[in-house]
């Protein structure tokens, strides 16, 4: 660990680094596999969802050099090539084959969902080793994401 102008234990600020980090992987993954949709999706709902696609994805890339920031400011360092990130994600693979505006709707909306959770415990973790810091910026990306999650979700109704 490197020094750091945060005030907790370095075996905290290495817990929550190493939680961080857990998330940049999710987040890289999640936002090629967003691109990868806006790049093929194809049928009626195109005109809306591949503008709404890239917004998700320029937002994500924010979050997630934000979440390395952070880790890094904690003192760790921020992993984040695309093989290891292929490596640590723990979300599923997207398939590349899918075409159908309605079938990346919900490939990503479960996507978002597995993403949610990672950002709740690393929340959760923050919130029990008292990094309020670390706990706004998890907070942040969750309530936007979960908008996304409901709006990809909404799309798939009635
Ligand atoms: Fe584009």
């Amino acid at each position: 660990m490197y020094r750091s102008p945060s005030t907790l234990m370095e075996d905290v600020r290495g817990k929550l680094s190493e939680s961080l980090n857990a998330r940049l992987g999710d987040g890289l993954d999640l936002h090629s596999q967003i691109k990868v949709a806006h790049w093929n999706i194809k049928g009626p709902h195109f005109a809306a969802l591949h503008p709404l696609f890239e917004t998700f994805a320029v937002s994500l890339a924010n979050h997630n050099d934000a979440i390395a920031e952070r880790a890094v400011t904690l003192g760790g360092r921020a992993y984040g090539t695309v093989r290891h990130a292929a490596r640590v994600s723990g979300l599923p693979e997207y398939d590349q084959e899918t075409s159908r505006d309605l079938e990346h709707v919900r490939l990503l909306a479960d996507r978002i969902e597995a993403y949610l959770k990672g950002l709740r415990a690393t929340r959760d973790l923050g919130e029990a080793e008292d990094d309020q810091d670390s706990v706004d910026l998890m907070t942040g990306i969750i309530t936007e994401f979960e908008k996304h999650a409901w709006f990809l979700r909404a799309s798939l109704e009635g």
